[in-house]
């Protein structure tokens, strides 16, 4: 049975530190109190001009230097993002353009912080299908773009970033199984209200501020600790892995204390879970694809170690996909 196997990574982070204490002078809030009910430290965010097919092609270029690959060895690109730099057309052509990836053809996938699973998941189906060798999935934001930053609720929790992987075809390794979600009831607890069929942007939906992340917190804290626990539970469950069977879980990282209690309903310990939150914050579709990266750079992961990535967000949207790691 062919398995889509991942087998390059790549990520682009802003050089542009904000940190909590440059938040505490614009708004009413502490590094104590971030760090405290968050874990973040600080996140990346966008010099002007930079955007979400900028910080995509970068990562691609990581990437495909890694694997030795020129942009014409590209068969498809797609892209997770809830920020594209517009409406249409998607990112993934802006992002062929930026690499003249001649082969290549692609699309955008939107569905917030789950973007990058679901996109893996299309991915892996492509691959399945045997007729793509090269699909390239990205998870990236430019959160920057979308944040109120008088609004302490949400600007201090965001960062912007870009993760990619390469899928090619493998008989032994890659993506095994996974269990995806969506639950539009979830819709109004998380969303971007301004600028869609529903509100073609006005003055007014600018003046009312309709064209920022709404969030309520506490809602979607409850939610995703229940959704990510019960589903990589689950995928554990079905395919006969006990919590020591796991090299290492990735969750999204949009807060810590969720991290933790999701790995702890796991059974696992805190060294079995990645976490780099504290440097980047919640950079919605391209946390896990960021820390994919990192985990196999550091050496965390390593050919035939299980890896569980779970994920999170607006829909609501979530999931869980398990992952014989095969590079
Ligand atoms: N600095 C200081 N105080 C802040 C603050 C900030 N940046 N943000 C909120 N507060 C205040 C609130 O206004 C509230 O004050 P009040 O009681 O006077 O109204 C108080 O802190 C407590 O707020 P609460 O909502 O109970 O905090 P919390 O423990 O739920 O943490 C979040 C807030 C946003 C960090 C938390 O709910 C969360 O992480 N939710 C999920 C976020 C998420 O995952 N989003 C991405 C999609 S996956």
């Amino acid at each position: 049975m062919i398995k889509a196997n991942i087998t390059s990574t790549g990520k682009y982070l802003p050089k542009n530190i904000v940190t909590n204490v440059d938040f505490e002078k614009i708004i009413d809030t502490s590094d104590d109190w971030i760090q405290n009910r968050t874990g973040i430290k600080q996140r990346r965010l966008v010099k002007k001009n930079e955007t979400t097919a900028d910080m995509s092609t970068f990562a691609i270029k990581d990437l495909l230097k890694k694997r030795n690959l020129d942009p014409n060895d590209i068969d498809v690109i797609i892209i997770a993002t809830i920020t594209p730099d517009m409406t249409f057309p998607s990112t993934a052509a802006l992002v062929q353009k930026n690499l003249s990836a001649n082969n290549a053809w692609g699309f955008d996938i939107s569905s917030a912080c789950s973007g990058f699973l679901f996109a893996l998941e299309t991915g892996s189906a492509l691959i399945k299908s045997n007729r793509y060798n090269k699909v390239i999935v990205v998870g990236a934001d430019t959160m920057s773009s979308i944040l109120d930053y008088t609004d302490r609720n949400t600007c201090i929790l965001f960062g912007d970033g870009a993760g990619a992987v390469l899928l090619e075809k493998s008989h032994k390794h890659g993506i095994i199984d996974s269990k995806l979600h969506i639950d539009g009831n979830g819709a109004d607890f998380l969303k971007m209200e301004g600028g869609g069929s529903l509100n073609p942007t006005t003055l007014d939906t600018v003046n009312n501020k309709m064209h920022y992340v709404y969030q309520n917190g506490k809602q979607v804290f409850k939610h995703a600790i229940r959704g990510m626990s019960e589903v990589s539970c689950e995928i554990l469950k079905r395919n006969n892995l006990n919590s020591n069977d796991i090299q290492l879980f990735i969750p999204h990282q949009a807060n810590k204390r969720i991290m933790d209690a999701v790995a702890n309903r796991m059974g696992l310990k805190p060294q079995q879970m990645f976490s780099n939150i504290e440097y980047y914050a919640n950079t919605t579709a391209a946390t896990i694809p960021i820390c994919i990266d990192e985990a196999f750079e550091s050496g965390k992961i390593s050919k035939n170690n299980n890896l569980i990535i779970s994920s999170f967000g607006a829909g609501f949207s979530w999931g869980s996909m398990y992952i014989k790691w095969g590079i």
